[in-house]
């Protein structure tokens, strides 16, 4: 188990306060329950820098605690350009974060950017931005991220589907 190599996951999303923070928590908390945390590297960044060094929202961070999960240590961060190399995949929230990425990553690393609900479930869906919602949004979200998060565990861990062997045909 030790030796195999460990697949790194960026998840992304436009702040990195809302989506991505808590896609993080949750897939954090998905990979330890099934016993592979040792097996990923698991990061968020957001395409936009307004948010750089804050922590998650605290909308977020009430839902995620709700769930079991602390998101209080995290801080926003922009997507870099090393990010496309150091990551096997970059999975954004919604098709505008997916375009933003497409745009940015080298020729060679754009089969790495997928939108993270297509990739995970085979079905196109996107998780949507919830910053202006004044309802349950963020509710709705986790309940998204965390169909997500658990079939994305069920390929990697489960099936052992290497990562170039996912739904790559599905942004
Ligand atoms: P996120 O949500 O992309 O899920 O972190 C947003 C947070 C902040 C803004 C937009 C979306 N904003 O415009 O400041």
């Amino acid at each position: 188990m030790s030796d195999q190599p460990r697949t790194a996951i960026l998840f992304v999303c436009l702040g990195n306060i809302c989506r991505s923070p808590l896609a993080e928590g949750i897939f954090r908390q998905a990979v330890a329950q099934a016993g592979a945390a040792e097996r990923f590297e698991i990061d968020s960044a957001g395409t936009g820098a307004w948010h750089v060094g804050s922590p998650p929202d605290p909308r977020s961070v009430d839902v995620a605690r709700r769930h079991g999960i602390d998101l209080t240590g995290q801080r926003a961060r922009r997507l870099v350009a090393g990010d496309f190399t150091r990551f096997d995949l970059l999975l954004g929230m919604d098709m505008s974060n997916v375009e933003t990425m497409k745009a940015a990553a080298p020729a060679a690393c754009s089969n790495r950017v997928h939108l993270f609900g297509a990739y995970a479930t085979g079905r196109a869906f996107e998780v949507p931005d919830p910053y202006y919602d004044r309802g349950d949004g963020f509710e709705r979200v986790y309940l998204m991220l965390r169909e997500a998060s658990d079939r994305l565990v069920d390929r990697l861990v489960r099936a052992s589907v290497p990562p170039s062997g996912q739904v790559s045909s599905i942004r």
